[in-house]
């Protein structure tokens, strides 16, 4: 492909990104949360439906069956944590980029990103890394972002996403 289509796409990208920025400031009350599964790869979480009616522990000590609701809360709750990450790995805004740089640009569908292989040593770092120290990385060098705090909930929805998108693989700590 010549280079000239290749920039023509990321502007394209990143006129479309400031599009829907625009539109999504003038329909605040429209469910953001809706668009973001029907547009981009989204990979349900895993279905625990077959633990329906077995003893299980809460809040401590009482012991009482799981119940279909319980399924689909946990489904639910850990759904949104990975569908909030797709938006903010996905906008140059969200990400606090100083040159509308998102992840997705370099990272289509979290390709690359291999979360099954850390804690691994990062020669970059020059020490064994986390997850999160490479989102960090990526986010201070080609996103020119501020890094975040490991606790962010930007950060925390970023793991969720990427991991969520490599569902099925086999952990390999370590590997490169
Ligand atoms: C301009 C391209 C680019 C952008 C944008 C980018 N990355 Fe990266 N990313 C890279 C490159 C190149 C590497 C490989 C670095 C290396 O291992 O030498 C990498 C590596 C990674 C890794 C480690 C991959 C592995 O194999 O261990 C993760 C995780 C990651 N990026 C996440 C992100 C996240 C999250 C964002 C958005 C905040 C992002 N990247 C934005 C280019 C990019």
């Amino acid at each position: 492909m010549p280079a000239g289509v290749a920039i023509d796409t990321g502007v394209a990208k990143s006129i479309a990104s400031t599009l829907m920025a625009k539109w999504q400031a003038e329909h605040p009350d429209v469910d953001w949360e809706a668009d973001e599964r029907a547009s981009r790869t989204f990979v349900p979480a895993h279905d625990n439906s077959d633990l329906i009616g077995e003893a299980t522990q809460a809040e401590g000590h009482t012991y009482r069956n799981v119940t279909e609701l319980d399924t689909l809360l946990w489904k639910r709750e850990t759904e949104k944590a990975v569908v909030a990450g797709s938006r903010v790995f996905h906008s140059g805004d969200e990400l606090g980029s100083t040159i509308a740089v998102s992840c997705d640009m370099c990272h289509p569908n979290a390709a690359n990103t291999h979360p099954e292989t850390y804690p691994k040593y990062q020669t970059q770092l020059g020490r064994v890394a986390l997850l999160r120290d490479m989102i960090n990385w990526c986010l201070v060098h080609p996103v020119r972002a501020e890094a975040l705090s490991a606790d962010d909930p930007k950060m925390r929805a970023l793991e969720a996403y990427i991991i969520s998108q490599r569902a099925g693989k086999t952990l390999a700590y370590g590997k490169h």
